[in-house]
């Protein structure tokens, strides 16, 4: 089991949830967040200071799958999301421990699918 964490392009949300859907993910959660990458997100200058750091708007997704669905996922967050621009985001695949759905008690890859 593991965690697919991705910060993608606001504007790329409805292509890369498209893109889910046609591999058949359905299952996400979905943040706003800010954040930089190795741009620093440009320099910028914010009440005449200049900052050394600019947080941009970002999504993260948040999507648990079996191991069968991991490249599946990250080539429809690639396919939704590429621009081929700086900025078009990170995916991130952390081990995952344990599931639980809570209506049922039901654990490990049960619970996820
Ligand atoms: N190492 C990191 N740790 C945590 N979040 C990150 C990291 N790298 C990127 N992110 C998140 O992903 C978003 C998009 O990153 P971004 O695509 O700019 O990455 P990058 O490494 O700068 O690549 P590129 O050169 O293509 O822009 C960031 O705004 C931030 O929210
Ligand atoms: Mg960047």
């Amino acid at each position: 089991m593991k965690l697919i964490v991705a910060y993608i392009r606001p504007e790329a949300l409805n292509s890369v949830k498209q893109a889910l859907f046609k591999a058949e993910i359905h299952k996400m959660s979905v943040t706003n967040v800010l954040g930089c990458g190795q741009q620093k997100g440009y320099h910028e200058t914010y009440r005449g200071a200049d900052v050394e750091v600019n947080l941009l708007k970002k999504v993260r997704m948040e999507i648990a799958v079996n191991q069968e669905f991991v490249e599946p996922t990250i080539d429809a967050i690639i396919e939704g999301a590429r621009t081929g621009n700086i900025g078009d985001g990170k995916i991130f695949v952390l081990d995952m421990m344990e599931c639980v759905r809570i209506r049922t008690g039901e654990r490990g890859s049960e619970a996820i699918g």
